[in-house]
């Protein structure tokens, strides 16, 4: 098809969609899969929040278009969790846009700030819309390698100068989907100052940042510096409140970025259903126990799994935060034939770490989200 994009050849078919196939093509030979794969919350959204979205759905006005940037209210109370949670302060109507949930502001991120032959640097292993944000973009990314020896945090003195200077965009990630690990205030405070000396727009996405395992609170990147220049986080309602079929987010930070991730949203969505928003409103309000109690059951299903991977060979442990687990195969065994063998031998999906970049080589990924009896089958079969 002559009329096709040349920058759909860039794109690698989206991942988990693959992983969805082989899922299909087992479960039409008649294996009863119990899927470790995509890290979708199985636990439904809270009850308030399902209430809040009905009752705003019956207003009519809320029918129309609604604001692109976030409604006042929905931005205020963005504004007023993250000063709550992380004790930082933004300004709701310039450092606060909504989002329609993560994924879709990381790509237009990247529209805004990155020009064809630009550097994105991207970690590697990592969610994989880094990689297909700075592809789409017309960058060129460049891999921060994240290896256990740095505790899967990128050596930023380690990055080509000439690299660094192309570099329009880093991404990064913590608590990290999808190795767990957790970053520092003080790593995250060299970042910044990485991004400022370079002057590159520094992206972190904090999808994670509420789900902890082990009752720490993970340090947020604007809380990190008292400078909010080249910065900006995203958040997720996601994970937090199992809401990943909503849609709903949010970015705050440099009022510069969020301009320019707003310009390109202007142009290309027209914004999150006001409902939505009003429902969102409610779960960062009112749901923090319900985030503690999601927790809680992530902890319990990896303190099930982990000793059975850990039989089975593989270095795995409990993560501190995130609902992965980031497990290490023998030296020299490959991710893509080891979870092959897992579907094959035990009907059980794991994602291969080379879904994640090729530094993800040796390692499959276990989400925890599914029921807790599926965890303890799971577990019976590899016994
Ligand atoms: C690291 C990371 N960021 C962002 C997302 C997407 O989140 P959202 O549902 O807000 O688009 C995911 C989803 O798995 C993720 O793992």
């Amino acid at each position: 098809m002559r009329y096709l994009a040349n920058r759909l050849d860039l794109l690698p078919s989206y991942p988990f969609a693959r992983l969805d196939a082989k899922k299909a093509d087992a479960l039409a030979s008649g294996v009863d899969v119990i899927d470790f794969g995509v890290g979708d919350p199985d636990l439904p959204s809270p009850p308030d929040v399902v209430q809040a979205l009905c009752e705003a759905a019956k207003n009519g006005k809320h029918h129309q278009y609604p604001p692109y940037r976030g409604t006042a209210d929905f931005r205020k109370a963005c504004a007023d969790w993250l000063a709550r949670r992380f004790g930082v302060n933004v300004d709701p109507d310039k450092e606060v846009i909504a989002l329609i949930g993560s994924k879709e502001g990381l790509v237009h991120l990247a529209l805004g700030v990155v020009s064809p032959g630009d550097v994105v640097l991207c970690p590697n292993p990592a969610y994989p819309v880094y990689h297909s944000a700075a592809v789409i973009s017309g960058g060129e990314p460049a891999p921060l390698p994240l290896i256990p020896d740095r505790g899967f945090l990128p050596d930023l003195s380690s990055i080509d100068e000439a690299i660094a200077k192309r570099a329009k965009l880093m991404f990064l990630n913590y608590p990290n989907n999808p190795t767990g690990a957790c970053a520092s205030a003080e790593f995250l405070t060299l970042a910044s100052q990485f991004a400022r000396e370079h002057d590159i727009a520094l992206c972190h996405d904090a999808a994670y940042i509420e789900t902890i395992l082990d009752g720490s609170s993970q340090p947020c990147l604007l809380a990190s510096s008292g400078d909010r220049r080249n910065l900006i986080e995203f958040f997720s309602l996601s994970k937090t409140f199992n809401m990943t079929g909503w849609r709903v987010g949010f970015a705050a930070g440099d009022s510069g970025l969020i301009e320019a991730l707003g310009s390109m949203k202007n142009n290309l969505d027209s914004g999150v259903f006001v409902p939505i928003q009003i429902a969102a409103i409610e779960a960062m309000r009112s749901c923090g126990s319900f985030t503690s109690g999601a927790n809680g059951i992530y902890r319990e299903r990896a303190e099930l799994l982990v000793p059975a991977l850990r039989a089975l060979g593989l270095s795995a442990s409990i993560p501190r935060a995130t609902f992965y687990i980031w497990a290490g195969l023998p030296g020299g065994v490959r991710a893509a034939e080891y979870s092959e063998q897992l579907l094959d031998r035990f009907g059980i999906l794991a994602t291969p770490g080379t879904v994640f970049g090729e530094h993800g080589d040796g390692y499959v990924r276990f989400s925890l989200t599914l029921p807790t009896q599926r965890v303890r089958e799971a577990v019976e079969r590899l016994q």
